[in-house]
């Protein structure tokens, strides 16, 4: 072989193997795609019997959870649904007393009660029992549909620049209603001085955060770097729905500790508050499983809400995880004893990739 046939052959091989690997790349988006889409399928009312009651538990699944952990399991049967915690997806680190877990199982149940007319059904959530296990009953009621049952599969935490125009009067209204529980509150605001003490707060519980070794190391364990990690867990949070490139499993590792810092990470949160129209801060009277369920449930109404109203919405819970900064956030704000559960941002802005969720059949009992 002569010195061209070599350099030819070469390059024959590089451009085989490149072509390779955006061929390879290209299946692992459709593969995401394909699962983020199939799980967000519009409710389809003409089902019945064990059918309404899958999809009701499909619509649980879609709620918001912490590190999309999805620390739940079902038992659905033809008159109720029991949802159970799933105490192998805690995060000890970020979430010690299981507040976001229980929260989370309590946005899924919100869900099932939202979605329940569609099929005709009428959903009560029972309090949580002694095992940490919710059931919520089912009877006949009047099929009805409602924008927040449709906005079930279009909700997402889009957690992307928004664009910094306010929102209306009446809608915040209907935000702040929506917000509300029993047992729960919510204060939402958008004037810049308070806005700008609770960014404060986020920065410092941020910074604290980042300072933390056993916090970085958990949440490398649920971040998903690429599409196909994403695809292969079902859960997680993958790095595209934070805006950031999706990346081979190593290299994002690699990323991750040279390029993510606490700086970088506050001037984030700083843009993102910047271009918010507002902040809603949750607020639990008591401080037990009972209340940051119900609160876990309000945040998912507001959301259900918000999305219905074309608002995006995104957490900021960094001040309510670190106890030092959640103790001068619930002074700063005048709470008492009552619990800060959530701070979440909103505004209008662009969607953003989807999240992925696990097959049903995987967390049904
Ligand atoms: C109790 C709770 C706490 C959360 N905390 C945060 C948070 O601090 N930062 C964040 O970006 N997302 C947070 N999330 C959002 C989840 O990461 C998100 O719901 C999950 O990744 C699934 O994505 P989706 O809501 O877009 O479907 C939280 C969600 C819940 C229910």
């Amino acid at each position: 072989m002569n010195r061209r046939s070599v350099l030819m052959a070469g390059a024959a091989a590089l451009a085989t193997s490149a072509s390779g690997a955006v061929l390879w790349a290209r299946q692992d988006i459709g593969r995401w795609r394909a699962a983020a889409d199939a799980i967000r399928q519009p409710l389809n009312p003409e089902l019945t019997g064990r059918a309404a009651i899958a999809e009701l538990v499909r619509c649980a699944t879609l709620a918001a959870n912490s590190h999309n952990t999805q620390p739940w399991r079902f038992v659905a049967r033809d008159a109720d649904i029991t949802i159970a915690p799933d105490f192998s997806r805690r995060c000890p680190v970020v979430d010690p007393d299981d507040h976001h877990l229980f929260a989370s199982l309590g946005a899924a149940a919100e869900n099932i009660v939202q979605a329940a007319p569609v099929f005709g059904l009428s959903a009560t959530v029972r309090a949580v029992g002694e095992d940490g296990r919710v059931r919520i009953d089912l009877v006949p009621g009047a099929p009805e549909p409602s924008e927040l049952a449709a906005a079930i599969v279009k909700r997402q935490c889009c957690r992307g620049l928004y664009d910094s125009r306010p929102v209306p009067a009446d809608e915040l209204q209907r935000l702040a209603s929506a917000g509300r529980g029993d047992g729960v509150d919510i204060l939402l605001l958008t004037e810049p001085a308070a806005v700008d003490a609770v960014a404060s707060l986020v920065i410092a519980g941020n910074t604290a955060q980042f300072a933390d070794p056993s916090f970085l190391a958990e949440l490398k364990h649920w971040l998903r770097f690429g599409y196909a990690d994403a695809v292969a867990t079902g859960d997680g949070l993958f790095a595209g729905v934070s805006g950031n490139p999706a990346l081979p499993a190593p290299v994002g590792r690699l990323l991750f500790d040279r390029v993510v810092s606490a700086d970088s990470e506050n001037a984030k949160c700083r843009a993102q508050i910047a271009s918010s129209a507002g902040l809603a801060v949750f607020v639990s009277d008591h401080d037990d499983r009972g209340h940051w369920l119900a609160a876990g449930r309000a945040y998912q109404r507001f959301a259900l809400c918000a999305t219905a109203l074309g608002i995006k919405h995104a957490f900021l819970n960094q001040p309510v995880e670190v106890p030092q900064q959640r103790h001068r956030l619930a002074e700063h704000l005048g709470l008492g004893l009552r619990r800060p559960d959530f701070i979440v941002r909103f505004g209008y802005g662009a969607d953003m990739p989807r999240s992925l969720r696990r097959p049903i059949a995987d967390v049904l009992v």
